[in-house]
């Protein structure tokens, strides 16, 4: 007898995304997304205004999801939802969803760490896709965190490096608001960089020794940069703005390189991923692949709707874990700061 491929429901609610997605085995039937434009006139997520969105959202992007995957929720045979971390209030619409919706309906409840969920996006079916070889180290650079992962085995990961104070993503998007964008500015510092020259401004990488990261003293050092030009000629970010953008973009990226450079030294793996929404990024998707090229490694990049948050990561991970029988009960609760050491299958080295 042929066996059932399971069936997921994922949700997705820890930052400003609200989003549901089917996934049947390794497919991805649906992945819904619903942004949220609100926060784009206050500079940055505004935690209130992103739950009461996500409060509005989940069932409308819940039942398109559904439609859009040809299944009725008795075809469901769990539903994985991110239990954190992110912003509590937005993670508490999606647990208490995915909660309610088991209860009612009977469905096995799953909860998933959404860097977990980052990295297990590489394992959803894409035609022409070669997935990563364990093990391997995946980069997660997003709005929220920076992440070295070893990752060892679907369910077996460790943190080799992570920030000490600001994510990739939000050195990308505090940089963008002094040039005068809108948020999140990370998606234009990239397209405006494509003009520009990224050696025309140098600015201080930040002299961390060991695998970890830290962004918040270039942030600083980009904003004394960006006073001094100012006083001496107002209109210099107009004039500049390509090549500031490159120049920003570049040492972004060249910290993210070496970091990884440097895990190779001690994890020396063949194949490297990167994962989260500054995967996206243009520049460092060019500098990986170089890098790759140069060291002979298998480079792996997701596509761009696998990249910024999306709930058919969550879905696959939840398929992972439903193999393993590994179900939460009903007094699960979201966890805003989910430390790694939680979960037995992501832990800090
Ligand atoms: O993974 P994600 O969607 O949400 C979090 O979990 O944080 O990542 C969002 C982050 C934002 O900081 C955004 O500016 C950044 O990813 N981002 C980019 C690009 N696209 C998204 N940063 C640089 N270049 C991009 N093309
Ligand atoms: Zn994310």
């Amino acid at each position: 007898m042929r066996q059932k491929v399971t069936t997921i429901l994922g949700i997705e609610t820890s930052c400003d995304d609200t989003s549901a997605a089917i996934v049947c085995g390794n497919t991805v039937l649906s992945n819904v997304i619903a942004g949220q434009e609100v926060h784009r006139l206050y500079g940055g997520v505004v935690p209130e205004l992103a739950s009461r969105a996500h409060q509005k959202s989940i069932v409308p992007v819940v039942d398109v999801a559904l439609n859009k995957a040809g299944i009725s929720i008795d075809d469901i045979d769990a539903v994985a939802f991110t239990r954190g971390p992110g912003l509590l209030g937005s993670l508490l619409v999606g647990t208490s969803f995915a909660k309610a919706f088991c209860l009612a309906k009977g469905k096995p409840l799953i909860d998933v760490n959404h860097m977990v969920g980052h990295v297990l996006a590489h394992f959803i079916d894409r035609q022409g896709h070669e997935k990563p070889k364990f093990p391997f180290i995946c980069l997660t650079v997003s709005g929220g965190h920076t992440q070295l992962v070893l990752v060892e085995d679907y369910l077996s990961m460790k943190v080799v490096g992570t920030t000490r104070d600001d994510a990739a993503g939000e050195a990308f998007d505090k940089a963008a608001k002094m040039l005068g964008f809108d948020y999140p500015g990370g998606p234009l510092i990239d397209k405006h960089a494509a003009e520009g020259n990224p050696l025309a401004f140098s600015f201080n990488k930040p002299q961390i020794s060991g695998l970890d990261f830290s962004f918040s003293g270039l942030k600083t050092s980009i904003m004394y940069f960006l006073n001094k030009a100012q006083q001496k000629d107002p209109d210099f970010i107009a004039k500049h703005l390509a090549d500031l953008c490159a120049s920003i973009q570049h040492v972004i990226v060249d910290v993210l390189i070496e970091k990884l450079s440097k895990a190779l030294e001690t994890y020396p793996v063949q194949d490297i991923a990167i994962a989260g929404g500054v995967s996206a990024n243009s520049g460092l998707r060019s500098s990986l692949l170089a890098f790759g090229e140069k060291h002979q490694k298998t480079i792996h990049i997701p596509p761009f709707e696998y990249c910024t948050d999306n709930a058919a990561m969550i879905a696959i991970t939840g398929k992972y874990l439903f193999e393993k029988k590994a179900f939460s009960n009903q007094h699960i609760s979201a966890s805003a700061r989910l430390e790694s050491s939680d979960e037995n299958y992501l832990i800090r080295l």
